[in-house]
């Protein structure tokens, strides 16, 4: 699909990719070299799947793009990522927590390191990224943080007690930045995307005919696309939303909205 952005608006940025060897966010990382960024680093713990990423990442774009092995639970990990990214590129005006993981499991049969480990990947990685990435750079030169959320906390989501504590945190983690940062210029906002076709997430949490049935219960009636949450990602760090700051926005169609469902069946709506 065509970009609705001018293919210049990151011009010369660099951007710090969390996640970025796969779906979302190397949808993101993608959509950050076609519009001008000059390098991006994309993160994550399978080495051979993330240079495997950047090699198609660098062909496509003809641009840099550094892989570099990090668990964001290992602070030491995530500094030595950001070394080397500076030296690589000099800079880093963007940076996205997208790290995370997740499954299905009813809150009873889920074990304690269950629970602790998506907290820890999910929520003390994205604050351990944002705190390496601010000690090393961004409180000096200001930036943009993104972090990748969800909708699963709004309301209440069965089987998913421990992402959604855990996105309810990154949240949190959002707003308290944008607060104690945005006067040293650094926006903190989020992205909460819904069902996003063609990701493992979506694989993993709603396979086989749940697609079908959870396409029913969106009001735009289709899952949403990686480049849906890629162009949110250039409208937030491109300039165009430059007062926009603490904010966390939802890519889903709608999908999240209470009484959807219920009050279609009502209707008799299919
Ligand atoms: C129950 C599970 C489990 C499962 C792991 N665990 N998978 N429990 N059901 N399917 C438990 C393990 O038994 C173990 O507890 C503990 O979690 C840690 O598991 P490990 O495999 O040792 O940890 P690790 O190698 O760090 O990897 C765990 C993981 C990974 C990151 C959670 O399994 C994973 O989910 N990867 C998928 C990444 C992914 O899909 N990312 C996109 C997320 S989508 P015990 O007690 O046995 O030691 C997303 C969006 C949400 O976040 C919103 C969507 C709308």
């Amino acid at each position: 699909m065509k970009s609705v952005f001018r293919d210049d608006i990151l011009e010369g940025k660099v951007a710090f990719v969390t996640g970025g060897g796969s779906g979302i966010c190397k949808g993101i990382a993608e959509a950050f070299l076609a519009h001008g960024a000059k390098g991006v680093t994309i993160l994550g713990r399978k080495a051979d799947r993330l240079s495997a990423a950047a090699d198609e990442m660098k062909q496509k774009s003809g641009r840099d793009v550094l892989a570099a092995p990090c668990d964001v639970r290992k602070p030491e990990q995530i500094e030595a990522a950001l070394e080397a990214t500076l030296e690589r590129f000099g800079r880093i005006d963007i940076v996205v927590n997208g790290a995370a993981g997740n499954f299905l499991a009813p809150a009873a049969a889920l074990s304690y390191n269950g629970f602790k480990t998506v907290m820890e990947i999910d929520t003390i990685g994205t604050f351990n990224v944002c705190r390496a990435s601010f000690e090393k750079y961004l409180r000096d030169h200001g930036g943009h943080i993104l972090n990748v959320s969800a909708t699963l906390h709004y309301a209440a989501t069965p089987l998913q007690i421990h992402a959604s504590a855990a996105k309810a945190g990154v949240d949190s983690i959002t707003r308290t930045l944008a607060l104690e940062w945005g006067p040293l210029g650094i926006q903190v906002n989020g992205i909460a995307p819904g069902p996003i076709d063609g990701t493992e997430g979506m694989s993993r949490l709603a396979p086989g005919e749940m697609r079908d049935a959870q396409i029913k219960g969106i009001p735009l009636r289709r899952l949403g696309t990686i480049e849906d949450v890629a162009s949110c990602a250039l409208y937030l760090t491109s300039g165009a939303a430059s007062y926009v700051n603490g904010e966390t926005i939802v890519v889903d169609g709608g999908a999240w909205l209470p009484g959807m469902g219920k009050f279609m069946t009502m209707l008799g709506v299919d």
